[in-house]
């Protein structure tokens, strides 16, 4: 991938210092945009979907772990947001289980994209985290969302991050089957919250079914993707975030 400047604003900005640290407290870190592909980043070789703030809030809600932790990620592409997790708690000495769950197919936007069409996700996510010296946390699960949440008892995760399918259907039914494996205390967060077609679709309805019982925040906002939102019994985000 070519470092020529693509004509995009550049929204990396002080990525560098930023997640050095969550990254890695000695590597050094190399982040390329690819210009093809809108939101796509390339941090330290591994290409996913992440802007700056939406790493550093996944360091943010990973450092805050307890140790022996479960985490499932839905949607793990080539692993670059299973290892900003598994970093961070590695930096923080927090031993953590992630179960990393994709099909490895792409989602229907990626259908274009050649690692999808040559079928080369699943082996790619698996080099970049045997890269990472960090596969002793990751739990490849390559089947669809649904079929791995029904693996899990009620009550028994301690962080969930939604990036799967992003269709109204497919992100709904993700919420649903995912928000009965939350631990009481635990977190769940999602990604492309701003996608409107899709994920803003699934969150609202989630809403209007579940809304007596969860609330939905919106964490961050960029017009080019960085948008996370978390799930929360009501009354309880800012109680895990201050401790209060
Ligand atoms: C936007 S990408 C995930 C990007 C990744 N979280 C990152 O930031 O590096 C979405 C991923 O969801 C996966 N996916 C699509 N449908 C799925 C499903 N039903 N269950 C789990 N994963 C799914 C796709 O294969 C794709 O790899």
């Amino acid at each position: 991938m070519g470092h020529d400047a693509p004509c995009l604003p550049n929204p990396l900005g002080d990525i560098m210092e930023d997640i050095r640290r969550m990254w890695s407290t000695s590597e050094p870190l190399f982040v390329e945009l690819v210009p093809e592909q809108r939101g796509c980043f390339i941090v330290n070789g591994v290409r996913g979907f992440m802007m700056k703030s939406d790493m550093e809030l996944l360091d943010l809600f990973t450092r805050m772990l307890p140790n022996g932790a479960t985490v499932v990620e839905v949607g793990s592409f080539e692993g670059l947001s299973t290892l900003v997790m598994a970093r961070s708690a590695h930096i923080n000495g927090i031993n953590v289980k992630i179960h990393a769950v994709d099909p490895f197919l792409g989602n229907i936007e990626h259908q274009k994209d050649d690692a999808v069409i040559r079928g080369e996700l699943y082996d790619n996510f698996k080099a970049n985290v045997a890269a990472s010296g960090l596969a002793s946390m990751i739990i490849p699960r390559r089947m669809p969302s649904v079929a791995a949440a029904a693996t899990f008892k009620d009550a028994s995760v301690d962080m969930i991050y939604v990036d799967g399918d992003h269709t109204l259907q497919g992100c709904f039914a993700d919420l649903t089957a995912w928000v009965r494996v939350l631990k009481p205390g635990g977190v769940f967060l999602g990604h492309d919250f701003l996608h409107r077609d899709g994920v803003a679709l699934a969150v609202d309805k989630f809403m209007s079914e579940t809304g007596d019982r969860w609330c939905v925040t919106m964490l961050n906002s960029h017009p080019m993707g960085g948008n996370m939102y978390v799930i929360h019994p009501k009354g309880e985000f800012l109680k895990k975030i201050y401790g209060v």
